[in-house]
């Protein structure tokens, strides 16, 4: 390494650094001071991997804020935990859309009723791993492996909704991938709220051109309100958006497998957490591979249905990166993680050709390289392809890709997400998770 890489490193880890402390909020960390200004869930996950790397203790504090607002009823991490410093209309839909408290939290005014992807078990185990002394001496893994097993629970027991051993989500924001192609034919079966009835927040603090669109937005109102009507009971019911998701999915693999080696470090037994991780694998290869295009895709519960009413299911046609994700879980068939080397590396994808890695099929008409995950690239998406890179052995294109997020995140200013053609910055700058992915592979590189 030269010295002037040593140096632009540093410069980076510090610019990356003060993002952080900038968005640490006294018990987590904002996404962002203006867009996000609460906790979201996998944002805190993607948060701590990187803030373990300045403070293995603000790291533990991230994920413990988030867990103390999992529900007690049934063990679901809310995707919003709701902080009453910030005024309400800072954001919408807030604690009184959602009507959910949060009893006996002090400084927490509610959650949201939604879930976000599971990555937190994947996250914990890496902050332990950081600093186990410190972990281990304040019984972290202690405190957290029974909630995080009671999170995997929930989705296990309240959201196989297929039936196949597959996780659904049952709103685009579940997913993390809020304005996807993918939603586009599940939710024209949905009737947007009307618009009368709501203000959309985001627009005062992002390009419109880079956020869902108005109707996307009712839509997502409308089935927010249908789920608290039935006061978010998954029994009481029937989900009009219901969707098996490739990368929600491999995330609970993931995290069941991080379960497992967390259970080994708490004298707990691994086996059964090992036995769910390859389950929910089989089930992801079954029910979401496509050999046909080389990649995983989204499994419409609701297709061929009229009003929301179940009438069968089907894969839907978008190819999206969140297909690729599942080269982040262990032990995959020699001929799967070939096929997704290969569509990552060809056009619909281009890795190696263009920033990072496009959320959506580059050759698709529906492709948007500015609107939000209808084709950006995203820096948490990158760092999971990155792990699934090393993982199986493709250094080169690993190198390439960590190289790639670094000077991206540094030259946009740690934004939200990249054009993939041209590489300049979308969305709103200083956001959190963009700035703990570059603090987690700066140390990868040095
Ligand atoms: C938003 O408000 O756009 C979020 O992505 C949903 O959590």
């Amino acid at each position: 390494m030269t010295d002037s890489a040593v140096t632009d490193s540093e410069r980076l880890r510090a610019a990356a650094s003060s993002v952080l402390l900038g968005n640490w909020a006294g018990g987590s960390t904002v996404p962002s001071r203006t867009l996000y200004p609460h906790q979201w869930s996998w944002d805190s996950a993607f948060i701590a991997i990187g803030l373990r790397h300045l403070s293995p203790r603000r790291a533990r504090r991230e994920l413990e804020t988030l867990f103390s607002a999992q529900w007690l009823s049934d063990g679901r991490v809310p995707h919003i935990v709701f902080n009453d410093s910030v005024p309400a209309d800072a954001y919408f839909p807030g604690p009184d859309f959602w009507q959910v408290g949060v009893p006996g939290e002090a400084g927490l005014t509610g959650t949201s009723g939604i879930v976000q992807p599971p990555v937190h078990a994947l996250a914990a185990w890496e902050v332990h791993k950081t600093d186990p002394e410190g972990s281990f001496g304040l019984g972290f893994l202690r405190r957290l492996y029974p909630r995080l097993v009671q999170w995997h629970d929930y989705l296990r027991v309240h959201r196989d909704l297929g039936g196949h051993g597959l996780a659904s989500i049952v709103h685009p924001w579940e997913s993390g991938w809020d304005n996807s192609p993918c939603w586009d034919a599940p939710l024209a079966r949905i009737n947007p709220a009307d618009p009368t009835t709501y203000v959309r927040r985001d627009l005062a603090h992002s390009d419109a051109a880079d956020r869902p669109t108005d109707l996307d937005y009712g839509r997502y109102v409308r089935l927010c309100t249908d789920y608290r009507e039935a006061d978010y009971d998954d029994t009481r019911i029937e989900h009009a958006f219901a969707v098996e998701d490739p990368c929600f999915n491999a995330l609970l693999a993931v995290s069941e497998h991080a379960l497992a080696d967390i259970a080994e470090a708490v004298g707990a037994d691994p086996a059964p957490h090992r036995e769910r991780a390859g389950q929910l694998t089989s089930a992801l290869i079954d029910r979401l591979y496509d050999p046909a295009s080389g990649i995983f895709r989204c499994r419409d519960l609701r297709a061929n249905s009229a009003n929301g009413a179940n009438g069968g299911d089907a894969l839907i046609d978008e190819l999206s990166a969140s297909g690729l994700i599942p080269l982040v879980i262990p032990g995959l068939p020699d001929d799967i993680v070939r096929a997704l080397l290969h569509t990552a590396s060809g056009d619909r994808f281009g890795l190696g050709r263009v920033h990072l890695l496009p959320s959506y099929d580059l050759l698709s008409p529906a492709f948007d390289p500015a609107r939000y995950w209808r084709g950006p690239s995203w820096f948490n998406i990158a760092w999971l392809f990155h792990r699934g890179l090393r993982q199986y052995g493709a250094e080169a294109d690993a190198k390439q890709l960590r190289e790639g997020l670094l000077d991206a995140a540094g030259r946009s200013g740690f934004a939200e997400y990249v054009d993939p053609h041209t590489g300049e910055g979308r969305g709103i700058r200083s956001f959190s998770w963009t700035a703990a992915t570059t603090l987690d592979l700066i140390g990868d590189r040095d």
